[in-house]
């Protein structure tokens, strides 16, 4: 198995500078090191371009009614994204996206699902399924499961029914922070929702084996969304939507070899490593080594 590394160093989707350095953090942790020692071979396709943002107006599009903060900049970004996704699945690899916030989702989805149907787990502490006119922030990071869905009105973005992603073969995993319209609108969907209670309840073991079924029913493949605030911020602190009560260590990595068992995953991202916030880079660290438990590492 071949994985191709593309970076997409982007901080528009959210409000604390620093996200966009996420690709660089995570390699500079060993990421490739990680990869190669759970046996893949590494192709690096090194980092989109990505304009800074102090040189962008945040608001030079936007959609007719609600706010989503540099639109324009993250509709280009994540067309870029796309197609890199979707070269890379062509070629018979497995892409994995480093981040950047979590807007970057849009790309990896549209890319991953560019000639085939696919299922989505979603693991992060928040939902991400807010709309220009539900979000609270305008913060982008906050939709892009809603964006990929093709909810929102987001006039000249052509990001309705992008993927075809079908809400049956989306399933969350560690939800726990959700903003009150979201909470109504998850469960009025047809996603599948595990909380953080539910793993308390059933165990990580049977929540993401549940939530791979789920994903990869039917569908070509599954792509995985890996944000690093789905852990519990004692274990990664570096990111910018902290939440308490995320997932431990050792969760984390079983969920991960869980998906490297599957044999379903087609891409994956991780997104939301925010080195400004982490003293000692230990939040890269872990994202390097859960990757390498997604591509198979394995103790023995
Ligand atoms: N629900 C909040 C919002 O929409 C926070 C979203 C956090 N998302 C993330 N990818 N960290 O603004
Ligand atoms: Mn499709
Ligand atoms: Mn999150
Ligand atoms: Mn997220």
């Amino acid at each position: 198995m071949t994985v191709r590394i593309i970076g997409a160093p982007t901080d528009y989707g959210q409000d604390r500078r620093g996200v966009d350095m996420g690709p660089s953090a995570i390699r500079y942790a060993g990421l490739s090191d990680a990869l190669s020692s759970a046996g893949v071979d590494v192709a690096d396709a090194g980092d989109l371009r990505v304009p800074r943002a102090e040189e962008r107006d945040p608001n030079s599009r936007q959609p007719s009614e609600g706010n989503a903060k540099f639109l324009q900049e993250i509709e280009e970004v994540t067309t870029a994204l796309a197609d890199g996704v979707a070269d890379s699945v062509a070629a018979g690899e497995t892409p994995l996206v480093l981040g950047g916030d979590h807007s970057v989702a849009i790309g990896s989805l549209r890319g991953s699902a560019r000639d085939a149907e696919i299922g989505a787990v979603w693991f992060d502490a928040h939902g991400d399924y807010n709309t220009p006119t539900t979000s609270p922030s305008g913060n982008v990071h906050g939709m892009p499961l809603a964006a990929a869905l093709g909810y929102a009105e987001w006039d000249s973005v052509d990001w309705a029914n992008a993927t075809g992603l079908r809400e049956e073969n989306v399933a969350y995993v560690g939800l726990r922070a959700l903003d009150d319209s979201e909470r109504a609108a998850i469960r009025d969907s047809e996603m599948t929702a595990y909380t953080m209670s539910d793993i308390d309840e059933r165990g990580i073991t049977d929540v993401v084996e549940a939530a791979l079924s789920v994903a990869g029913d039917g569908v070509d493949g599954v792509h995985a969304s890996l944000d690093m605030d789905w852990l519990d911020p004692t274990i990664a602190p570096g990111v910018g939507t902290p939440v308490r009560g995320g997932v431990t260590y050792r969760e984390a990595h079983h969920a991960m070899e869980l998906l490297a068992e599957s044999d379903a995953l087609r891409s994956m991202e991780v997104v939301e490593v925010n080195p400004v916030l982490d003293e000692s880079n230990e939040t890269a660290s872990l994202a390097a080594e859960l990757t390498s438990s997604a591509f198979g590492k394995r103790i023995l």
